[in-house]
């Protein structure tokens, strides 16, 4: 059993690079990511360096001749590659690492122009992005980023300790009651990445994800005066008949739709929910089906968040709602 269970891992390796890059510590797109990727690799490569050396040193103990099998027995071998090697290469290493990953520098580079608030919520994320000239604009479970430019996230949570980590910008951190933690990250490629929440926060914690949609800068400055804007009003009658039977059921109760009369602050806010790569918190895809699936099933899709199932509804109203919904872009 003991020879298998290698076996089986070495087997089932390969299959681990089907795995996608979108959340992905080895395709780095942010500059911290790319110096942790950079380190693991250092670290790996010289520990199947140090550990081939010490396997022939092993067989050469084991079935090398004499003269040589003496010599490793010496006692200088052992003070110059049992203490000497080690002390050297791990004070190299941490002092390499310390370097590499700028240990002791401020983690806030001050005055960033840009600043997003994310709070961690059971089980979102709120996004508040705050811009130099005052705007302040608060979406969900989707943190966009102007390539190239440094920005600084301010950390907190509402609830319990959550863990933001966008593994392909930087490494993770956590969310602290009562606490704001701060860390400046830079996008450096356009794409759409996925983080995860990497702190156990309850039921539905493996639930908790975002996307990390990084953009060129004059797309991005674009999708935030978007962003900004109220809800785009229903285009046909079924968005319209959605938008009456959303605000008449109470959802604005606990989302805001700017522009309307929701203004609730309890769950994500929902004015622009039609344009974002997923719902639930990427637990879903963004699609009119999905809408309706989660107003019916939120509570079997996502255990024990706030939103209670709404089972009131006939087919003909859940797809108004999702129509609504998915209009709101
Ligand atoms: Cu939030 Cu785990």
């Amino acid at each position: 059993m003991s020879v298998r269970i290698p076996f089986a891992g070495l087997v089932f390796l390969p299959l681990l690079t089907g795995c996608s890059s979108q959340q992905s510590a080895f395709h780095p797109t942010g500059h911290d990511a790319e110096r942790i990727n950079i380190l693991f690799w250092v670290m790996t490569a010289g520990g199947a360096a140090i550990f081939v050396l010490v396997l022939v040193l092993a067989a050469i103990a084991i079935f090398g001749p004499d003269r040589l099998r003496q010599r490793l027995a010496g006692e200088s071998l052992i003070n110059w590659l049992g203490i000497g090697f080690p002390v050297v290469v791990l004070t190299a290493l941490l002092v390499y690492g310390f370097v590499l990953l700028q240990a002791g520098a401020p983690v806030n580079a001050g005055n960033t122009s840009l600043r997003i608030a994310v709070s961690g919520e059971q089980w979102w994320w709120r996004v508040t992005y705050r811009t130099a000239d005052g705007r302040e604009v608060e979406a969900a479970n989707e943190i966009h980023l102007p390539v190239g430019q440094p920005v600084t996230l301010e950390l907190t949570t509402a609830d319990v300790i959550h863990s933001f980590w966008a593994p392909s910008i930087a490494g993770k951190l956590d969310m602290i009651p009562g606490r704001t933690n701060q860390m400046t990250v830079t996008a450096t490629s356009p794409g759409i990445t996925r983080g995860q929440c990497a702190e156990y926060c309850g039921g539905a914690h493996a639930f908790m994800a975002f996307h990390v949609v990084a953009q060129a800068p004059e797309a991005f400055e674009a999708w935030l005066d978007r962003e900004s804007t109220a809800a785009s009003p229903p285009q046909n009658a079924s968005q319209e008949r959605g938008e009456n039977l959303f605000l008449a059921s109470g959802c604005g109760g606990c989302h805001t739709v700017r522009g309307t009369g929701a203004d609730g602050k309890i769950g994500p806010d929902l004015t622009h929910v039609g344009g974002r790569h997923s719902l639930a918190a990427a637990t879903l895809p963004n699609s009119a089906e999905a809408f309706a699936d989660f107003i019916v099933n939120n509570q079997h899709i996502k255990p024990e968040n706030r939103m209670p199932p709404y089972g009131v509804f006939s087919e003909e109203q859940l797809d108004d709602l999702a129509a609504y919904l998915e209009g709101l872009r």
